[in-house]
Formats: C-alpha cells, structure tokens, sequence
C-alpha cells in the first residue's frame, strides 16, 4: 500500500532504513527524460533527492509527466533506497505521482546577471543558497530572543513614525504625513527606548530601521533590521559583554543548527570558531590609530572617524570581532557619555563600535549616555535641532535619570559575515537599496 502521510524529502532520508514507502512533495528541482525514463530531482524546504519514473508504469499518465518542467509542483508516492550516484545519496522509485501545476518556463537560469536576479528575486529565493541563507536568518532571529530572554530583558516595540532623529538628519526618510512636515521613518528605536527602561529596566527589540544613506556599497541597505537594546543602571563595560554575550549565541547557535546550511555557502566555519573560543579584544580609538600607523603605514589625524577601509585594515588583525571604544565626542551622536577623565582638548565618548572580521565592518554600534542635560542640550543646539521637540526625551534626564546604555546591531551585517557573503543585499529576502525598491 503506498503511504498517504506526507513527510519532508530530509525525514525521508533519515528514516530511508526503517521505512521504505514514503509520500512526498515539492517543486521539480531539476528533470530530465528519455523515452523509458524520467528523472525528477524533487525540492522541498528540506533538502533535494532524485526520484525517477519508468514509462511502463504510468502509461496513461506519461504524456503529463513528460511535460513536466522545473518548478513544477508535484506530489511523490514511492519506494525510497539509498543510491550512491544520485545527488542526495538516496533515490525514489516513483509508483505514484500527482501533479498538482505544471509550471511555466522557469526565468532563473545561471547566466543572469546581478540586476536581472534582483529582478526576479521572487523566484530566486528558492535558490538552494537563498533558501540556506534565509534558514540562517531565522536562526539567527531566534538566537537574539533567545539571549535576551536568557538574560531577563522584555521585549518593547518603539514606534516607526517618528519626529526626531538620533543618527543625524541626513539619513532621515522623510515621511509626507498627511502633509504635515517633520515626520521621519525610525532610523534607531532609541529615543523611544530610553523612556521604558523606567518602567522595564532592561529591554530588547528586533525592528526594521530606514537609513537614507547614499551609500551603493556591499554593507548597506536603505531598510534594514535592527536588533537593539537598552538597560537601567548598566555601565559601558556591561553594555560591550551584553554585545560579546550576544554574538557569542548567536554563532554558537548557527554553528550548532546551520551546518548543513554553511556547507550549501561554502562557508570555512573554522573562520567563526574563534568567535566562541576567544575573548573579544577591546581597544580604545587612540590604539586603533597607532595600530593602524604601525601595523600599515595608515596616518589619521586624531578626531577623524574610523572609515570603511581602516575597520577593514584592523579586522585583518583579529579573527573575532574586536571593540573599539573611546571614539572622539566629534564623530558619535549626541547622547553618547563623555567620561569623566575625559579631557578637554581631546574629548572622548563612552561609545563602541564592533568590528567583525574578514571585512565585514562594523556590526554593533552602542554607547553609554549621557546623564548630563545640559551637555545634550547644547549638542542638539549645534545640530541646529529644534530642543522643544526632543522635550518628552529629555525628561529621561529630569525625572529620576540613572546610568544607562545600549546598542544596535545590524542583523543584516550579522548574518553577511557568519554566511560570507559578497553582499549585504542576499542577507534580506527583498532588499532596499539606493536604486531599488522592486518587486
Ligand atoms: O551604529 P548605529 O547607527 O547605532 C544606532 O542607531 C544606535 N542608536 C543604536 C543603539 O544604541 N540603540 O547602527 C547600529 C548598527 C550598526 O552597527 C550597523 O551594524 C547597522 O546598525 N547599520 C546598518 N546596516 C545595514 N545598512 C545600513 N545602512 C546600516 N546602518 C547601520
Ligand atoms: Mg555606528
């Protein structure tokens, strides 16, 4: 009797010793035929195997089977052995088939360049990389809750309309509000975060954020997701071991539920086995400038910002992510801390950047910040921001203000580096960038 309970093609192949007849379905990964013989390579969300249909079994039938293209849908009633040559290592002698759409000719084929894959990227995310990337994703979304849940934080939801900017105006999308002006989508959650940590303490996000960056480089998308955090009475040193804390899981879990996966990707995982092994290295920004002075000839003048190409220089020093701390006040938004030994000709600020290796730029962006309301007065005065705006957010400072932190990390750039990819844009089903917003 042929077995009527779907199971997906991997459970198959696990369970290929004890049970024999299996019913499956998916999509028509790859086909070819004879006139005796078909051969479907069978795709589901689990895994690919070959299956192969001989004519004189389906007489009736043969003539829809032969019309069979790739990415048909088709259900799949047969005997399942193990078979060496096939590309799984298992093979379905077919006793049943239904086909449930024959599909049209698929538009995917290896020589499409990067524009016309985007074009198509509907279809392209069933790619055996897109389909080993997104599991990833998902892994990784499920590896942040689950440290933060770990660690006693509540998850909070800021709003994604919003009328003030933290990240500076000149990445702000701005919104036409029915008419109104002065309304942007939320580069960061955090001016809506610091309020809550009054009444949660400790709290997390995963959001989308919009960044109006014309940047058309390999680490930047227009929308992006954005895992954040923010906790009451932390000091800067507790806020770097949460962002150790957390790279370390999520590694550690994509390590531990993604092999399959990174193999598709080719990934050399020894390259993220340092990440769990080690601790992070932690160097202020005068550090990173004498190391890059010394280690590649590399002269910046103290006050400037760590650029692209000098985080890609110090990446190649360390093969976990290394923190830089104590970035000049000049270069870092207004709420971040300056310490007090912080001097007056050189001021600093308690803010850190995490770099990961292998040029994948800066990962984590968080601070320390700053309990002085005076001091982010006179900042968003500079700015030229309009104070009474940010009023509801300086009342964090007016009623009861304690030490406090957080950051951001691009999942995004996370999930680029841990799959080693060639570009932020196969991080995201349907990437947003400066030149695209389609399908
Ligand atoms: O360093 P950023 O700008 O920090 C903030 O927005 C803080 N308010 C976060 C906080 O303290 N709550 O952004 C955080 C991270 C960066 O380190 C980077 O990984 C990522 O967000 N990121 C981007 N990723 C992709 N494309 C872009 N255009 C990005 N801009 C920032
Ligand atoms: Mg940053």
């Amino acid at each position: 009797m042929t077995a009527q309970k779907f199971v997906s093609i991997q459970e198959a192949i696990n369970n290929a010793k004890k049970q024999k007849k299996v019913a499956v379905r998916g999509w028509a990964y790859r086909e070819r035929g004879s006139n005796a013989m078909k051969f479907i390579v069978l795709r589901d969300s689990s895994n690919i195997i070959q299956c192969v249909l001989e004519k004189k079994n389906f007489e009736k039938q043969w003539n829809e089977i032969d019309k069979i293209k790739i990415e048909s849908s088709i259900e799949i009633f047969g005997d399942i052995k193990e078979d060496k040559r096939a590309p799984t290592g298992y093979e379905i002698a077919v006793d049943k088939i239904n086909i449930i759409q024959i599909a049209e000719d698929f538009p995917i084929n290896k020589d499409l360049n990067e524009e016309l894959l985007g074009d198509r990227r509907h279809l392209w995310l069933r790619s055996r990389k897109m389909t080993a990337i997104l599991k990833i994703r998902s892994t990784v979304f499920n590896a942040i809750h689950e440290y933060f849940r770990e660690n006693k934080f509540y998850e909070y939801q800021s709003p994604i309309f919003q009328s003030v900017q933290a990240e500076g105006g000149s990445s702000l999308f701005n919104v036409d509000y029915f008419g109104r002006k002065g309304v942007f989508l939320a580069q960061t959650w955090q001016l809506y975060a610091e309020p809550a940590i009054f009444a949660l303490e400790k709290i997390y996000t995963i959001a989308p954020c919009f960044r109006a960056e014309e940047s058309k480089t390999s680490r930047h998308l227009t929308e992006l997701w954005m895992n954040e955090m923010e906790v009451a009475w932390a000091n800067f040193e507790d806020i770097q071991n949460y962002g150790e804390g957390l790279l370390k899981n999520i590694v550690k879990r994509v390590l531990e539920e993604n092999k399959p996966e990174l193999e598709i990707l080719e990934r050399d995982v020894r390259k993220l086995e340092p990440t769990l092994k080690k601790k992070f290295p932690r160097i202020t920004y005068d550090d990173a400038l004498k190391l890059l002075k010394a280690k590649f000839k590399i002269d910046i003048p103290w006050g400037k910002d760590l650029r692209t190409i000098e985080e890609d220089k110090l990446s190649e020093l360390y093969d976990t992510p290394v923190i830089v701390t104590r970035y000049p006040k000049s270069v870092k938004a207004f709420y971040m801390k300056e310490p007090d030994d912080s001097n007056s000709k050189k001021p600093v600020v308690n803010g850190c950047d995490f770099i990961a290796p292998e040029h994948y730029g800066e990962i984590i962006g968080g601070s320390e910040r700053e309990s002085d309301i005076k001091k982010i007065e006179k900042r968003l005065k500079e700015e030229g921001e309009d104070i009474k705006q940010y009023s509801f957010y300086l009342d964090t400072r007016r009623y009861g203000s304690v030490p406090h932190g957080g950051f951001g990390m691009g999942v995004e750039r996370v999930i680029s580096w841990i799959c080693g990819l060639d570009t932020i844009k196969d991080a995201i089903p349907f990437p947003r960038t400066m030149s695209r917003t389609t399908p």
